[in-house]
């Protein structure tokens, strides 16, 4: 039935389509005699294969493949421009083509008819898609002040529509939370840290992260009067808790101490500073003072270093 190919033809080939259209035009109950089967639905997931199978007979004159209104193939002629469309197979038996690589856009219902010397059939069957869970919508990694208001949001797409949960991985008692939208008042500096969105649907699992920096001012949290005996070494220390990392200047008094001064060094790395004297002597006992800054704030401490005696041996 390769009809339509062929020019010399095109009447039979109008006939065909006219035959066709009025298949599908009328409606299916008021065909005299004619019998309709209704197909289980196909449930496929996306990206895969789907075979739709008709049954012929010894009598069949005509006989389509329609996706909705559309001739997908009549008989082994192909209609539809779509490549991943094809014919499997066409004979007395059957009438059975396939689409690879189904997308949403292939849902719907699909129709089969049948035209033979005795009466029409039609077959129809309803192609639904799974699409497993994709998260094509999540925020970006944040930086904010302690005590703002966070929103983090997770969106997925995905068939059967998937649904979505939160999960703060740096602290597993707190927080669970199943909508699209996480809503965090007043953060503290505990909630900074990584963030997870699961969606699920049943076909599959998407997950993501993110992370919450929280920033806050300087808090020192180490730092204490020191013991030191002349011409020994003498070390005074000072840790902050900041985000960002504190900046840390050293007063003695309230003069300010730059490093590589008098056999002192001054080295700070991360959250810990660090004063060492090299070689004590009398000028250096006295009052220091570690201040801590960052952008959000300052925060200081004032501690001693005093003459200690060498223990006697
Ligand atoms: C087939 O799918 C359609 C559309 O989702 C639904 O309305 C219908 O109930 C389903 N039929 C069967 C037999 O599952
Ligand atoms: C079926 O029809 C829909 C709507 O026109 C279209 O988007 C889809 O690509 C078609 N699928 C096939 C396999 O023809
Ligand atoms: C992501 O969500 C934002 C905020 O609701 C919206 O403005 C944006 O269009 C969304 N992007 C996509 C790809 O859906
Ligand atoms: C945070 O939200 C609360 C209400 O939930 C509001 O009262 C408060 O003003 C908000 N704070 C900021 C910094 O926006
Ligand atoms: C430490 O300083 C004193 C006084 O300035 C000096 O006499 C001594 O040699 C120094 N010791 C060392 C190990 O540098
Ligand atoms: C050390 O200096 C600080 C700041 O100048 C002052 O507040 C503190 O009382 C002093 N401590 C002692 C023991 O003198
Ligand atoms: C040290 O902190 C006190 C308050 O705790 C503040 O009054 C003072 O000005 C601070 N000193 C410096 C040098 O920032």
């Amino acid at each position: 039935m390769s009809v339509c190919r062929n020019l010399s033809t095109f009447s039979t080939c109008a006939a065909l389509s006219l035959w066709i259209l009025f298949v599908v035009a009328w409606p299916v109950q008021s065909q005299l005699g004619s019998e309709n089967k209704v197909m289980d639905n196909i449930t496929v997931r996306q990206g895969e294969t789907v075979l739709l199978r008709c049954e012929q007979g010894d009598t069949v004159t005509h006989t389509a493949w329609l996706n909705r209104s559309s001739i997908l193939y009549a008989g082994e002629d192909k209609w539809s421009v779509d490549t991943r469309v094809s014919l499997v197979a066409l004979n007395q038996m059957e009438f059975t083509i396939k689409i690879e690589n189904v997308d949403m856009a292939d849902e719907g219902l699909y129709v089969c008819t049948v035209q033979t010397s005795t009466r029409p059939r039609t077959t129809s069957v309803y192609i639904l898609v799974q699409v497993p869970p994709k998260i094509i919508n999540l925020s970006r990694e944040i930086v904010v002040n302690e005590g703002s208001n966070v929103t983090l949001m997770c969106q997925a797409s995905g068939k059967p529509e998937p649904s979505i949960s939160w999960n703060f991985l740096s602290n597993s008692e707190d927080l669970a939370s199943e909508e699209e939208l996480l809503k965090i008042s007043s953060i503290s500096r505990q909630g900074a840290g990584t963030y997870e969105c699961t969606a699920v649907n049943g076909i599959g699992t998407d997950v993501q992260t993110v992370d919450i920096t929280v920033n806050y001012a300087p808090t020192i949290t180490e730092g204490r009067d020191i013991g030191a005996t002349l011409g020994q070494k003498g070390v005074l220390e000072c840790e902050a808790s900041a985000v960002p990392e504190a900046d840390f200047e050293w007063y003695k008094d309230d003069r300010r101490i730059f490093n590589g001064l008098n056999g002192m060094e001054l080295v700070s790395t991360g959250a810990l500073s660090k004063l060492t004297f090299f070689n004590v002597s009398d000028g250096d006992f006295g009052n220091y003072t570690c201040l801590a800054i960052n952008k959000l704030g300052s925060s200081n401490t004032s501690f001693l270093l005093y003459s200690q005696f060498r223990m006697a041996t």
